[in-house]
């Protein structure tokens, strides 16, 4: 304990990033709050704050083309060999999963983790229990268990702990389950200036789903994995209850592709629908996001006449862990996101906003795509494995992947 930051360093830290308001109570607080409060201090990266300066709003992009899509004829074509490889590959402890959990849900309006929501009808089906179920396909089929590590943050991990173990996992065996936590990044107002969440607390959020690889290291689990002989890694979103994990056909077209990763893609069904569009950027992989798609690259055909940039990624990638190990010390883009910031105003009261107030900082896993040196889009059919829940009603809700669900004959 005794290297901990003391009171002069934890000012000295603050004033460097302009925050000293945040030590304002610090002589109001009890022993334990004060150590609390220097921890944090010390525990926070404020630098994310710069990227304010630099003005908000996408980075530059380069010069955007279209990069081709692994289509279902093809992929039921070789289908047969791609099985063969993947559960091959899955039987020798190749293939990992990782749950990317971490995220706050606030769009579906629920305290608990996102997984913990039940989107049964007539008995009770969890989130994390139809994700469970599908890989449990995968293990039945291979007749091996993969590992899954799960990534919660500070904000639900313990809940996501004891809501997993308390149902036995779902069935899935406890030995293959690992849990790693994300990083927080402080969340300020609209000066720059972090809010604090309670006297001895800043207000902070996960910090986006592209350092989950960087998260996984820091906790060992990434080395642990490696000399398991873990040599992919399926990284899928919680939300998304139809999606097929660790799916053998896929594994076994990227390993046949020798790709450094594979990233499932659905036809858009709207040229301006809200998913992110895979695609070349200055010749290397890459996704641009739903609102950087400019209208003339919507409009864009192919040589077949066909909307050159038509397929969307769902969050389902495939990365190779030698291609990761490469880019694990390259920072990300650092994307600014307006949000709700709940913080304790100058009488201590706490304030729950119902507007907007400040910005998160995130970091996001599509970007990784760009820095790894290639990427196999493989296509998925949508309505068999694309049914994400953001909110409750209406467009990629419970509602909407309730009727996808039933459509594929799961009962709820
Ligand atoms: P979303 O982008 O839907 O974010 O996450 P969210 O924070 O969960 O939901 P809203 O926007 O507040 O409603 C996509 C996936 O990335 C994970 C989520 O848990 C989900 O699986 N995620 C997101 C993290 O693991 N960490 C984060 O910091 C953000």
């Amino acid at each position: 304990m005794g290297m901990d930051m003391n009171y002069e360093q934890a000012l000295e830290k603050l004033a460097r990033a302009g925050q000293e308001h945040v030590m304002e109570r610090y002589e109001e607080l009890g022993k334990e709050q004060k150590e609390l409060l220097l921890a944090q201090i010390e525990a926070t990266d404020f630098s994310v704050l710069a990227s304010l300066k630099h003005g908000k709003g996408g980075n530059a992009r380069g010069v955007i083309a279209p990069l081709a899509a692994m289509e279902l004829p093809q992929i039921r074509h070789e289908e047969g060999r791609f099985r063969a490889l993947g559960l091959d590959a899955i039987r020798q402890g190749k293939v990992g999963a990782v749950l990317l959990a971490g995220g706050m849900g606030t769009r579906l309006g629920s305290d608990d983790p996102k997984g913990m929501y039940n989107i049964g009808v007539t008995k009770e089906v969890y989130i994390f229990q139809r994700l469970i179920e599908n890989l449990m396909q995968v293990v039945e089929e291979a007749e091996a268990f993969i590992p899954l590590y799960v990534m919660t943050s500070d904000k639900n991990h313990h809940a996501t702990v004891e809501f997993l173990k308390e149902h036995g996992y779902f069935g899935y065996r406890e030995e293959f389950v690992t849990f790693f936590m994300q990083e927080m990044a402080p969340a300020c107002d609209y000066e720059g200036k972090v809010y604090m969440e309670e006297p001895w607390k800043i207000s902070t959020s996960p910090n986006g789903n592209g350092g989950w690889y960087t998260s996984m290291y820091k906790w060992g689990v990434a080395q642990k994995a490696m000399e398991d002989g873990v040599e992919w890694l399926n990284v899928f979103a919680v939300d998304n209850v139809l999606q097929r994990i660790a799916d053998p056909c896929f594994v076994g077209a990227a390993i046949d592709r020798q790709c450094d990763v594979g990233a499932k893609v659905v036809h858009k069904c709207a040229p301006d629908e809200k998913i992110g569009v895979i695609c070349l950027e200055d010749g290397r992989p890459s996704i641009v996001e739903y609102y950087e798609l400019t209208e003339e690259l919507m409009n864009t055909k192919d040589e077949k006449g066909e909307p050159a940039y038509s397929f969307g990624v769902i969050l389902n990638y495939l990365f190779r862990i030698a291609g990761l190990e490469k880019i694990r010390e390259k920072n990300l883009p650092l994307h600014v996101v307006e949000k709700k910031i709940p913080y304790i105003d100058a009488q201590g009261n706490h304030i729950k906003p119902q507007e907007p107030n400040g910005y998160k900082f995130e970091q996001l896993v599509l970007d990784m795509i760009h820095e790894l040196d290639s990427c196999l889009p493989y296509e998925v059919e949508r309505n068999k494995e694309f049914a994400p829940i953001k909110n409750k009603t209406g467009i990629d809700s419970v509602e909407s992947a309730r009727a996808l669900c039933k459509e594929n004959g799961i009962l709820l």
